[in-house]
């Protein structure tokens, strides 16, 4: 597998970065609905970074396999969640996972799908992974819903922490994601914006 260049740079104190650049109350909005839809069965976690996101994942899963491209968030993550007997850490990329047709209840991408290039083949992978019936959801950030003075001061953040987005990258809005989740073959469940100040695309899909 080749390296991830652009998001291994921040593996160590990517929480953090996080917190100033979408605020620490959007963050745990997202959290907040990770929790609510407490996800059970052989749950995916694609794009998991430092395991922001995992913990939570973690707490109904009965198996969860949390993954991303980087070795070196891949390597923070296992060690974060090194005490979590039902998860297993590894390197996948999202357009071409080693596990089997049909393998999972749930495919869930958190901050993945607007950084990509190709977001549907990222959703045409999870749907071959997924079991019929299972569950895919998105959540991204946006700057849908947001007023002017909150988008230049989340670009200014932005900007000052990462640097240039990684190329291919773009900002989702609901009606795209759904767009993308139906070509794919997926039945939309719930789609929303979340967040406060900072916004975030939230679409829960079945696969038919
Ligand atoms: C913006 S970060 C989000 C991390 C985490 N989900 C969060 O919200 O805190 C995007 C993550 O996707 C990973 N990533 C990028 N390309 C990927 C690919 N092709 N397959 C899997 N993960 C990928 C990056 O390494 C990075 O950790």
């Amino acid at each position: 597998m080749e390296q991830e260049t652009h998001w291994s740079r921040f593996a160590t104190d990517f929480e953090k970065r996080n917190h100033y650049v979408a605020g620490k109350r959007n963050i745990n909005a997202i959290k907040d609905e990770l929790f609510q839809l407490k996800l059970t069965g052989k749950v995916l976690e694609l794009g998991c970074g430092n395991g922001t996101y995992s913990q939570i994942l973690a707490d109904s899963a009965d198996e969860l396999f949390a993954t991303d491209y980087s070795k070196e968030m891949v390597s923070f993550s296992a060690q974060r969640l090194n005490e979590r007997k039902n998860v297993h850490v590894e390197q996948q990329d999202c357009f071409s996972l080693s596990y089997p047709d049909a393998s999972f209840d749930a495919v869930v991408m958190v901050n993945l799908l607007h950084i990509i290039a190709n977001p549907e083949k990222a959703l045409q992978e999870s749907s071959r992974v997924l079991k019929v019936s299972g569950t895919v959801v998105v959540v991204s950030f946006t700057i849908e819903g947001m007023n002017l003075f909150q988008k230049l001061g989340m670009g200014y953040r932005y900007l000052r922490t990462y640097g240039k987005p990684p190329a291919g990258a773009q900002t989702l809005t609901v009606e795209h994601t759904c767009d993308m989740l139906i070509n794919c073959g997926f039945v939309i469940t719930e789609s929303k914006l979340i967040g406060h100040n900072s916004k975030a695309v939230f679409v829960r899909a079945k696969l038919v």
